[in-house]
């Protein structure tokens, strides 16, 4: 595949790819080619997505694994009910973010979310970067996201009275072989992805409408058995614990950006992606505070840490009924975040390879579905291997501080573009600027602060693996660096 980058010899910037007028990796993207190469790019993407099918498309990528498993952990160990204050803290550093995103995406209406933001902002290498740690976002949490499904999974099933062999049920970690369950999901949700965007979407709505009755149904039933005195002590492990759990739950809002990765299949992007994204945060923060609430009101929060939270409170206050209903909605709820992760993960490879960042087979979209097959049957591959190899809790973390330092880039990135476009419509403009842009950046790195040593030196390590990947493989193969010694890509 190929297309001429016309419109970019006009900047007359550079002469050979990596000679000393060339900019290397600070090359950057210019916003008007992104726009107009997408319009005229003879692979296009179906626009099908209204604003309300992205707002459920980022709920459907929100509500998940965070609030069904990861909320009783972080109750229980890190800051009892003021766990309510740490999804308001966290809340907060993910709205102002979801602010500076709003803006990009509407102003730069393509597919890739911040990885395509960075390059025609901050250029290539953090284009690359952001991409790099984007795979942590979408890939990595799809496989801590599996995980949980699979406990979920096999607790119906015990229900009527099916035991899986626990070798094929667990990580090798864990004493087990692979967690089968959590492979096959992965590899099930890749087929419906593969199938197409239009039939994908309308599972997906039809799956969030589920989890939403569920939580509903939590929320008004679990208030009945709310006793305040469950309240006190109210921060049991003191300010640091709250932060601490800030920085944990974290996980459970990682989503709403999703919405922008679909940035080329919305009917009309400059309208659509900000309501997808603004909406989407809103209703989730909002049920998120309540259902901690309500979960800490019902049972002592250091009864808490089990691997079904929710289901676990209803069962105590004498309704199993509806603890089954809530298990249920789970895995549906479970099985849309699924959905919208590896949507974005193959999204954001898409647009990838479409610079040359990544080989070409990443960028081809089947003639008959209309989507990137192969990109996705690969992800699919590659993150059912991590769900069945890992365990949940080393993946979830890995996930938090990609996504963390991804959001920080954006955030610097939506500056410089204010500065170096300033004239660029912009049909969402993120109110407050450019503090917002920097409370957004400060409070993700405030957050990552409170984040494990161990998690960080792992993050270390797979940017140095980003890094040789890149100055190994991307920089040379760039569109830009091609098309500075041929003019024509492809
Ligand atoms: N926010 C998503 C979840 O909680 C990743 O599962």
């Amino acid at each position: 595949m190929g297309f001429p980058l016309s419109s970019e010899k006009k900047t007359g910037a550079r002469a050979s790819p990596l000679s000393s007028a060339d900019p290397g990796m600070w090359r950057k993207r210019r916003i008007e080619d992104l726009v107009e190469r997408v319009n005229n790019h003879p692979h296009q993407l179906r626009r099908s997505l209204s604003g309300w099918d992205l707002t459920l498309l980022g709920i459907g990528a929100i509500v998940g694994a965070g609030i069904f498993v990861i909320t009783g952990i972080a109750a229980a160990t890190k800051a009892g009910p003021a766990l309510s204050v740490s999804f308001v803290v966290s809340g907060l550093a993910c709205l102002f973010t979801a602010l500076v995103y709003a803006e990009f995406a509407s102003s730069v209406p393509v597919s890739g979310s911040a990885y395509t933001y960075a390059y025609v902002s901050l250029g290539e290498f953090a284009a690359w970067t952001i991409g790099w740690n984007l795979i942590l976002e979408y890939a990595v949490s799809a496989g801590a996201v599996a995980i949980g499904w699979s406990g979920y999974f096999q607790r119906v099933f015990q229900d009527f009275g099916l035991v899986f062999p626990p070798q094929w049920t667990r990580a090798p970690m864990e004493g087990g072989w692979i967690n089968l369950p959590a492979a096959g999901i992965i590899l099930a949700i890749s087929l419906v992805l593969a199938a197409g965007v239009r039939e994908s979407a309308r599972f997906n709505n039809l799956v969030v409408a589920l989890k939403l009755a569920v939580i509903l149904l939590f929320l008004f039933v679990g208030l009945r058995h709310v006793n305040p005195a469950h309240w006190h002590p109210f921060m049991p492990y003191g300010w640091s614990g709250v932060m601490g759990g800030a920085a944990l739950i974290f996980f459970a809002y990682i989503g709403f950006d999703a919405v922008s990765t679909a940035a080329e299949e919305a009917k009309n992007p400059q309208r659509d992606l900000p309501i997808g994204i603004l909406g989407s945060l809103g209703i989730c923060t909002l049920l998120y505070i309540l259902v901690v609430l309500v979960l800490t009101g019902m049972v002592p929060y250091g009864s808490l840490n089990v691997s079904d939270p929710v289901a676990f409170a209803l069962s105590r206050v004498g309704e199993g009924l509806i603890a089954g209903w809530v298990s249920a909605g789970a895995i549906a709820g479970l099985t849309s975040v699924l959905l919208v992760m590896m949507y974005g993960q193959s999204r954001i490879f898409f647009a990838m390879a479409r610079d040359g960042l990544l080989p070409p087979v990443f960028c081809r979209v089947h003639e008959k579905f209309g989507t990137p097959v192969w990109v996705i049957l690969v992800t699919g591959i590659v993150v059912a291997l991590i769900a069945g190899l890992m365990p949940i809790q080393e993946v979830a973390e890995l996930t938090n501080i990609g996504t963390l330092a991804a959001f920080i880039l954006v955030s610097i990135g939506v500056l410089v573009v204010r500065h170096t476009h300033p004239d660029l419509p912009r049909p969402f403009r993120a109110p407050g600027m450019p503090w917002t842009s920097l409370l957004a950046a400060g409070s993700c790195l405030y957050l990552v602060g409170h984040l494990a040593p161990m998690t960080l030196w792992r993050f270390v390590i797979w940017s140095i693996l980003g890094f040789i990947l890149y100055f190994g493989y991307a920089r040379k193969r760039s569109h830009i660096a091609q098309e500075n010694s041929s003019h024509v890509v492809g």
